[in-house]
Protein backbone atom coordinates (compact mmCIF):
# COMPACT_ATOMS: atom_id res chain seq x y z
CA UNK A 1 0.00 0.00 0.00
CA UNK A 2 1.29 3.02 -1.11
CA UNK A 3 2.07 5.95 1.92
CA UNK A 4 0.38 9.35 0.77
CA UNK A 5 -0.15 11.08 4.64
CA UNK A 6 2.11 12.47 7.32
CA UNK A 7 1.32 13.37 10.09
CA UNK A 8 3.70 16.88 11.74
CA UNK A 9 2.73 17.79 15.32
CA UNK A 10 3.64 21.21 15.91
CA UNK A 11 1.51 21.64 19.15
CA UNK A 12 5.02 21.74 21.21
CA UNK A 13 5.44 25.08 23.54
CA UNK A 14 9.36 24.97 22.31
CA UNK A 15 10.59 25.95 26.25
CA UNK A 16 13.92 24.87 24.84
CA UNK A 17 14.37 27.56 22.31
CA UNK A 18 12.73 30.87 25.00
CA UNK A 19 12.60 33.58 24.98
CA UNK A 20 12.61 33.81 20.44
CA UNK A 21 9.59 31.06 21.17
CA UNK A 22 7.36 33.09 23.52
CA UNK A 23 5.20 34.09 21.08
CA UNK A 24 6.50 32.94 17.62
CA UNK A 25 5.84 28.97 17.54
CA UNK A 26 9.43 27.18 17.43
CA UNK A 27 8.36 25.90 13.81
CA UNK A 28 8.44 28.93 12.53
CA UNK A 29 11.84 29.60 13.38
CA UNK A 30 14.38 30.25 10.10
CA UNK A 31 17.04 28.12 9.06
CA UNK A 32 18.36 31.11 7.45
CA UNK A 33 16.26 31.98 4.77
CA UNK A 34 13.34 29.32 5.37
CA UNK A 35 11.42 28.62 8.59
CA UNK A 36 11.58 25.27 9.84
CA UNK A 37 8.46 23.88 8.92
CA UNK A 38 8.75 24.56 5.61
CA UNK A 39 11.93 22.46 4.80
CA UNK A 40 10.10 19.39 6.67
CA UNK A 41 6.96 19.78 4.63
CA UNK A 42 9.64 19.83 1.59
CA UNK A 43 10.68 16.45 2.67
CA UNK A 44 7.70 14.92 3.23
CA UNK A 45 6.82 16.17 -0.26
CA UNK A 46 9.23 14.98 -1.90
CA UNK A 47 8.95 11.80 -0.70
CA UNK A 48 5.75 11.77 -2.32
CA UNK A 49 3.51 12.76 0.85
CA UNK A 50 -0.06 14.26 -0.92
CA UNK A 51 -1.73 14.75 2.55
CA UNK A 52 0.24 16.33 5.77
CA UNK A 53 -1.71 16.68 8.80
CA UNK A 54 -0.43 19.25 11.06
CA UNK A 55 -1.14 18.65 14.75
CA UNK A 56 -1.30 22.19 16.19
CA UNK A 57 -2.39 24.45 19.28
CA UNK A 58 -3.93 28.40 19.92
CA UNK A 59 -0.77 30.39 19.23
CA UNK A 60 0.52 28.78 16.03
CA UNK A 61 -1.63 30.45 13.19
CA UNK A 62 1.50 31.50 11.86
CA UNK A 63 2.17 27.77 10.57
CA UNK A 64 -1.42 28.20 8.94
CA UNK A 65 -0.61 31.42 7.21
CA UNK A 66 2.43 30.23 6.08
CA UNK A 67 0.90 27.75 4.16
CA UNK A 68 -1.90 30.09 2.81
CA UNK A 69 -1.86 32.08 -0.31
CA UNK A 70 -0.54 35.87 0.84
CA UNK A 71 -2.81 37.59 -2.29
CA UNK A 72 -1.37 41.32 -0.99
CA UNK A 73 2.08 40.28 -1.02
CA UNK A 74 2.27 38.57 -4.71
CA UNK A 75 0.63 41.30 -5.81
CA UNK A 76 3.21 44.21 -4.63
CA UNK A 77 5.97 41.74 -5.93
CA UNK A 78 4.44 40.96 -9.12
CA UNK A 79 3.86 44.62 -9.44
CA UNK A 80 7.67 45.65 -8.89
CA UNK A 81 8.63 42.94 -11.48
CA UNK A 82 10.16 40.35 -8.02
CA UNK A 83 9.56 36.87 -9.86
CA UNK A 84 12.42 35.20 -7.88
CA UNK A 85 10.79 36.13 -4.44
CA UNK A 86 7.59 35.99 -5.76
CA UNK A 87 8.58 32.28 -6.53
CA UNK A 88 9.77 31.81 -3.63
CA UNK A 89 6.60 32.76 -1.45
CA UNK A 90 4.74 30.73 -3.54
CA UNK A 91 6.52 27.73 -3.46
CA UNK A 92 5.28 26.27 -0.13
CA UNK A 93 3.68 23.14 -1.54
CA UNK A 94 2.40 21.99 -4.91
CA UNK A 95 -1.14 22.28 -6.04
CA UNK A 96 -1.77 18.68 -5.65
CA UNK A 97 -0.61 18.45 -1.67
CA UNK A 98 -2.97 19.43 0.99
CA UNK A 99 -2.21 20.59 4.17
CA UNK A 100 -4.87 20.55 6.90
CA UNK A 101 -4.83 21.23 11.23
CA UNK A 102 -6.18 19.70 13.88
CA UNK A 103 -5.91 20.96 17.64
CA UNK A 104 -4.71 19.26 20.38
CA UNK A 105 -6.67 20.40 22.90
CA UNK A 106 -4.36 19.15 25.81
CA UNK A 107 -0.74 19.16 26.50
CA UNK A 108 -0.92 15.31 26.65
CA UNK A 109 2.51 14.35 24.93
CA UNK A 110 3.74 13.36 21.01
CA UNK A 111 2.08 9.92 21.53
CA UNK A 112 -1.66 11.83 22.06
CA UNK A 113 -0.68 14.05 19.19
CA UNK A 114 0.00 11.86 16.91
CA UNK A 115 -3.62 10.10 18.12
CA UNK A 116 -5.69 13.03 17.22
CA UNK A 117 -4.95 12.29 13.46
CA UNK A 118 -6.57 9.08 14.08
CA UNK A 119 -10.03 9.76 12.55
CA UNK A 120 -8.29 11.69 9.13
CA UNK A 121 -5.66 8.82 8.62
CA UNK A 122 -8.09 5.66 9.39
CA UNK A 123 -6.32 2.59 8.46
CA UNK A 124 -3.97 3.69 5.88
CA UNK A 125 0.27 3.49 6.55
CA UNK A 126 1.36 6.79 7.41
CA UNK A 127 4.65 8.67 8.34
CA UNK A 128 5.47 11.32 11.22
CA UNK A 129 7.85 13.58 10.92
CA UNK A 130 8.69 15.58 13.82
CA UNK A 131 9.47 19.57 12.75
CA UNK A 132 12.43 20.86 14.75
CA UNK A 133 14.69 17.37 13.22
CA UNK A 134 16.23 18.67 9.87
CA UNK A 135 17.56 16.10 7.91
CA UNK A 136 20.45 16.91 5.91
CA UNK A 137 20.48 15.75 2.73
CA UNK A 138 23.47 17.30 1.91
CA UNK A 139 25.22 14.65 3.06
CA UNK A 140 23.26 11.99 1.93
CA UNK A 141 25.25 10.04 -0.70
CA UNK A 142 22.41 8.73 -2.13
CA UNK A 143 20.12 9.21 -5.04
CA UNK A 144 16.88 9.20 -2.40
CA UNK A 145 16.17 11.38 0.45
CA UNK A 146 16.03 8.84 4.09
CA UNK A 147 12.16 9.32 4.61
CA UNK A 148 11.68 8.15 0.88
CA UNK A 149 14.14 5.21 1.23
CA UNK A 150 12.06 4.13 4.41
CA UNK A 151 9.10 4.87 2.90
CA UNK A 152 9.58 2.08 -0.31
CA UNK A 153 11.08 -0.28 2.12
CA UNK A 154 7.82 0.19 4.04
CA UNK A 155 6.08 -0.27 1.03
CA UNK A 156 7.98 -3.21 -0.31
CA UNK A 157 8.25 -5.24 3.13
CA UNK A 158 5.69 -3.97 5.76
CA UNK A 159 7.50 -3.34 8.31
CA UNK A 160 7.40 -0.36 10.68
CA UNK A 161 10.43 2.72 10.50
CA UNK A 162 12.20 4.24 12.91
CA UNK A 163 15.07 6.41 11.76
CA UNK A 164 17.95 6.43 13.38
CA UNK A 165 21.48 7.78 14.27
CA UNK A 166 24.13 7.69 16.38
CA UNK A 167 24.65 10.47 19.53
CA UNK A 168 27.28 11.01 21.85
CA UNK A 169 27.36 9.77 25.40
CA UNK A 170 26.39 12.51 26.73
CA UNK A 171 23.27 13.41 24.91
CA UNK A 172 21.52 10.46 25.18
CA UNK A 173 18.89 11.30 27.76
CA UNK A 174 17.63 13.77 24.89
CA UNK A 175 16.24 11.02 22.68
CA UNK A 176 14.45 7.88 22.45
CA UNK A 177 17.14 5.01 22.41
CA UNK A 178 16.96 1.59 20.32
CA UNK A 179 17.69 -1.50 21.17
CA UNK A 180 19.42 -3.77 17.91
CA UNK A 181 20.20 -6.34 20.49
CA UNK A 182 24.01 -4.92 20.04
CA UNK A 183 23.74 -5.51 16.24
CA UNK A 184 25.50 -2.33 14.91
CA UNK A 185 24.44 -0.59 12.33
CA UNK A 186 25.74 1.26 9.15
CA UNK A 187 24.56 4.08 7.11
CA UNK A 188 21.56 3.19 5.23
CA UNK A 189 21.32 -0.10 7.00
CA UNK A 190 18.47 -1.86 8.52
CA UNK A 191 17.73 -3.89 11.63
CA UNK A 192 14.44 -5.20 13.64
CA UNK A 193 14.08 -3.03 17.28
CA UNK A 194 14.17 -5.43 20.12
CA UNK A 195 13.34 -2.48 22.28
CA UNK A 196 12.56 0.89 22.62
CA UNK A 197 13.59 3.00 25.47
CA UNK A 198 12.27 7.31 25.71
CA UNK A 199 15.42 9.68 26.83
CA UNK A 200 17.26 6.61 29.25
CA UNK A 201 20.55 7.34 31.26
CA UNK A 202 23.49 6.53 29.77
CA UNK A 203 23.69 3.69 32.25
CA UNK A 204 20.73 2.21 31.44
CA UNK A 205 20.40 2.18 27.50
CA UNK A 206 21.55 -0.17 25.64
CA UNK A 207 23.02 1.43 22.68
CA UNK A 208 23.90 4.87 21.14
CA UNK A 209 21.30 5.09 18.22
CA UNK A 210 18.69 8.02 18.93
CA UNK A 211 15.70 8.16 16.97
CA UNK A 212 15.92 11.07 14.94
CA UNK A 213 12.13 11.99 14.04
CA UNK A 214 11.11 10.26 10.72
CA UNK A 215 8.94 7.04 11.28
CA UNK A 216 6.36 5.05 9.12
CA UNK A 217 4.23 3.32 10.59
CA UNK A 218 0.79 0.36 10.02
CA UNK A 219 -2.29 0.57 11.71
CA UNK A 220 -1.45 -1.45 14.35
CA UNK A 221 -0.02 1.56 16.20
CA UNK A 222 -3.21 3.03 16.78
CA UNK A 223 -3.84 0.36 19.16
CA UNK A 224 -0.53 0.59 20.90
CA UNK A 225 -1.03 4.55 21.10
CA UNK A 226 -4.65 4.17 22.63
CA UNK A 227 -3.23 1.46 25.32
CA UNK A 228 -0.03 3.13 26.55
CA UNK A 229 0.48 4.53 29.68
CA UNK A 230 1.39 8.13 30.70
CA UNK A 231 4.48 8.59 31.81
CA UNK A 232 5.76 10.82 35.37
CA UNK A 233 5.18 13.90 33.52
CA UNK A 234 1.43 12.65 32.31
CA UNK A 235 2.84 12.62 28.92
CA UNK A 236 1.98 9.51 26.23
CA UNK A 237 5.27 8.84 24.95
CA UNK A 238 5.24 7.98 21.47
CA UNK A 239 8.16 5.96 21.90
CA UNK A 240 6.61 3.83 24.34
CA UNK A 241 3.73 2.94 22.17
CA UNK A 242 6.55 2.00 19.54
CA UNK A 243 8.24 -0.40 22.16
CA UNK A 244 4.73 -2.15 22.45
CA UNK A 245 4.01 -2.71 18.82
CA UNK A 246 7.39 -3.97 18.34
CA UNK A 247 6.92 -6.57 20.75
CA UNK A 248 3.92 -7.95 17.84
CA UNK A 249 5.04 -6.54 14.76
CA UNK A 250 8.69 -5.83 13.27
CA UNK A 251 10.12 -2.19 13.77
CA UNK A 252 12.69 -1.93 11.75
CA UNK A 253 15.72 1.21 12.87
CA UNK A 254 16.83 2.66 9.71
CA UNK A 255 20.29 4.56 10.05
CA UNK A 256 19.83 7.71 8.39
CA UNK A 257 22.72 8.22 5.39
CA UNK A 258 23.96 11.79 5.91
CA UNK A 259 23.48 13.70 9.30
CA UNK A 260 20.27 15.36 11.34
CA UNK A 261 20.18 19.05 13.02
CA UNK A 262 18.16 18.58 16.37
CA UNK A 263 16.71 22.59 15.81
CA UNK A 264 14.89 22.06 18.97
CA UNK A 265 17.71 22.98 21.24
CA UNK A 266 19.69 26.22 20.79
CA UNK A 267 23.17 24.80 19.75
CA UNK A 268 21.92 22.48 16.89
CA UNK A 269 19.45 25.05 15.87
CA UNK A 270 22.72 27.54 15.77
CA UNK A 271 24.52 24.94 13.96
CA UNK A 272 22.09 24.37 11.02
CA UNK A 273 21.65 28.10 10.44
CA UNK A 274 25.64 27.83 9.62
CA UNK A 275 25.11 24.51 7.57
CA UNK A 276 22.65 26.03 5.65
CA UNK A 277 24.11 29.16 5.25
CA UNK A 278 27.50 28.70 4.13
CA UNK A 279 25.89 26.58 1.82
CA UNK A 280 24.30 29.22 -0.07
CA UNK A 281 25.58 30.26 -3.53
CA UNK A 282 25.00 34.00 -2.85
CA UNK A 283 26.35 34.49 1.06
CA UNK A 284 28.38 31.19 1.70
CA UNK A 285 31.78 32.54 0.52
CA UNK A 286 30.84 35.55 3.07
CA UNK A 287 29.89 33.19 5.83
CA UNK A 288 33.04 30.86 5.40
CA UNK A 289 35.64 34.17 5.35
CA UNK A 290 33.97 35.56 8.60
CA UNK A 291 34.12 32.29 10.39
CA UNK A 292 37.68 32.02 9.64
CA UNK A 293 38.41 35.41 10.41
CA UNK A 294 36.06 34.83 14.27
CA UNK A 295 38.52 31.51 14.15
CA UNK A 296 41.65 33.51 14.27
CA UNK A 297 40.12 36.31 16.42
CA UNK A 298 39.35 33.55 18.92
CA UNK A 299 43.01 32.23 18.16
CA UNK A 300 44.59 35.36 19.31
CA UNK A 301 42.72 36.23 22.03
CA UNK A 302 43.45 33.68 23.68
CA UNK A 303 46.90 33.49 23.00
CA UNK A 304 46.89 37.30 24.53
CA UNK A 305 45.19 35.66 27.54
CA UNK A 306 48.07 33.06 27.91
CA UNK A 307 50.74 35.68 27.71
CA UNK A 308 49.25 38.11 30.24
CA UNK A 309 47.90 35.26 32.49
C1 LIG B 1 11.03 13.35 20.63
C2 LIG B 1 10.89 11.84 20.81
C3 LIG B 1 12.26 11.19 20.99
C4 LIG B 1 13.12 11.54 19.79
C5 LIG B 1 13.21 13.06 19.61
C6 LIG B 1 13.94 13.41 18.33
O1 LIG B 1 11.51 13.91 21.83
O2 LIG B 1 10.06 11.59 21.95
O3 LIG B 1 12.11 9.80 21.08
O4 LIG B 1 14.43 10.99 19.97
O5 LIG B 1 11.90 13.64 19.55
O6 LIG B 1 14.19 14.76 18.29
P1 LIG B 1 11.42 15.50 22.10
O7 LIG B 1 12.54 16.13 21.34
O8 LIG B 1 10.08 15.94 21.61
O9 LIG B 1 11.58 15.66 23.58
Amino acid sequence: MNITKAIIPVAGLGTRMLPATKSIPKEMLPVFDKPLIQYVVEEAVSAGIKDIILITRSGKSAIDNHFNVNAELETLLAQKGKQDLLAAIKSGVPRNVSICSITQQEALGLGHAILCAKSIIGNEPFSVLLPDVLIDEHFCSLSEANLATMIRRFEKTSRNQVLVEPVPLDKIHQYGIVDCEGVSLREGEARPVKKLIEKPNKLEAPSNLSIVGRYVFDKAIWKHLSRVKPDASGEIQLTNAINSLAKKEIVEAYHIVGRSHDCGNKCGYAKAGLAYAMRDHLVGRHIEEYMHEVMLLKQKNNFLHVVNA
